[in-house]
């Protein structure tokens, strides 16, 4: 961290001594106070809840510039990312801080392509769910489980344990999802296959059966490979900080990427693509695009509670670039796949443009983000609504491991521990039972 030439002075009202501030400036985006010796200095916390203001962490992986709708991963802005690489050299990126070459490459995919395989007892462990479980449910129990299996790199503190569960749980996700969904539809597993690409294979294992020859189709390979791509990682979001938090206490990484697939699931979160679905189809029942205007009330009067679901974003306040490149993918699926004229599409296009001329929206800054038009591909290709966000949570496991193993090599990483303001009740005294 490097110091700035200026520093902060908190001063108060009630005569009380001011307290200087070091302030550190980053590579780029917005310097930082250092408070870590305010409560020595002064006996008071900060109060930051939903840490709109706060940095919890220095971190070298991901950058987004929200005002300007930037997205780089270790310096590369995602729209070359997403258009001149694949998920395999994003990983490598996201992991290592480089773009592998080619050799690398071929080296970095055997690595992964020789743990796609996940043990036999697995699968009964999964028996154990109901057919209809969600299959988020079963992801969080299943990444957890996979610390009961590999006992040889559970050791969150050993750089050797921390890489072999890297690889991994980067592997093994695709398998774990898709095992997950052929449980729900009552069909046999498929088991990886090695030759095809990271997400061939995964189209392989959710759509192949024993029976008959499975094709992959390039055009849906590219689309899915752009989405684990541009979902890969996000700098300190809610499922992240779970991570960084969870494995701060020494935990092994399964069970800090499981805290992170469970964090994941909610609707403000990643679960906004399985939400954003339902509302499109929700409004589809209702009528479609002619029922935008009425939606749209309904999204603007404050007690409805209805939300527009894709729309809006903590820290994009003018677009969200993933977004444009989703919705690339989305006209280039639907096209080769003949459904251009896809009414949910359509009424997705309808919605955006009315939201983004719409007063509401724009005095807000609310814009849609990437899950907005990412159901949309993945219903078109096939995936059932409730698998999206086990999607998104395979594509985020390499930016969660990456930003694990960057706190745990950081010389400043203490254990996250909150502080709070108390607003209970102050000392009382336990009465006799017959007397409360
Ligand atoms: N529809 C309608 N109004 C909205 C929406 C929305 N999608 N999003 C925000 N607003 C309104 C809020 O009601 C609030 O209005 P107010 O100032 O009149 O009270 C204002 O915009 C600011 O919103 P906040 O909730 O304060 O913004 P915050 O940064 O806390 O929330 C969030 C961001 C959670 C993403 C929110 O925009 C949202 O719930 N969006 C819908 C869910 C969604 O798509 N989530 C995906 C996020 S991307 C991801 O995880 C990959």
């Amino acid at each position: 961290m490097k110091l700035a030439d200026n520093k902060a002075t908190l001063s108060f009202s009630n005569g009380s001594p001011s307290v200087d501030l070091p302030v550190y400036q980053g590579n780029v985006g917005p310097d930082v106070i250092d408070i870590r010796k305010l409560y020595a200095q002064t006996g008071m916390f900060t109060y930051d809840p939903g840490f709109l203001s706060t940095a919890s962490c220095q971190s070298a992986i991901t950058y987004i510039d929200g005002d300007k709708g930037e997205l780089l991963y270790r310096g590369y802005p995602i729209e070359q990312l997403a258009t001149q690489c694949d998920f395999m050299e994003t990983c490598h990126l996201l992991l290592y801080g480089n773009l592998p070459d080619a050799a690398a490459k071929i080296d970095f995919t055997k690595r992964v392509t020789n743990h796609t395989m996940v043990n036999e007892q697995m699968q009964f462990f999964l028996r154990g769910f109901r057919r209809d479980a969600h299959p988020m449910a079963i992801m969080t129990g299943l990444v957890g489980a996979l610390s009961a299996f590999y006992h040889d790199s559970t050791d969150i503190n050993n750089p050797e344990h921390r890489e072999i569960s890297a690889i991994r749980l980067i592997a093994k996700m695709p398998t774990l999802v898709a095992m997950a969904y052929k449980y729900s539809a009552g069909q046999p597993y498929m088991y990886p296959k090695n030759k095809l690409s990271y997400a061939g294979n995964f189209l392989h294992m959710m759509f192949a059966n024993p029976c008959e020859d499975y094709e992959v189709n390039p055009v849906i390979e590219r689309a899915l490979d752009r989405i684990f791509v541009l979902h890969a990682d996000h700098e300190q979001n809610a499922s992240t900080s779970t991570v960084r938090l969870c494995g701060s206490s020494g935990t092994n990484p399964f069970a800090a990427i499981a805290a992170g697939v469970a964090c994941l699931w909610g609707p403000a979160h990643g679960g906004a693509n399985e939400a954003c679905l339902n509302m499109l189809e929700d409004i589809q029942r209702m009528g479609g695009v002619s029922k935008v205007g009425q939606f749209m009330d309904q999204v603007k009067d404050k007690n409805s509670n209805v939300k527009l679901m894709g729309f809006g974003h903590r820290v994009y306040k003018n677009y969200d670039p993933r977004a444009k490149l989703m919705q690339e993918t989305c006209k280039e699926v639907l096209t080769s796949l003949g459904l251009e004229n896809d009414p949910l599409f359509k009424l997705a296009m309808a919605l955006e443009k009315i939201a983004l001329e719409d007063d509401y929206f724009v005095q807000r800054k609310l814009y849609p983000n990437v899950d907005f038009y990412s159901g949309i591909v993945q219903r078109a290709i096939g995936i059932p609504v409730s698998l999206f966000t086990a999607i998104f949570a395979l594509a985020r496991t390499v930016g969660w491991i990456a930003q694990l193993n960057e706190m745990i090599g950081d010389p400043e990483y203490k254990i996250g521990r909150p502080r709070q303001l108390f607003t209970g009740s102050v000392r009382r005294d336990v009465l006799p039972i017959a007397q409360r």
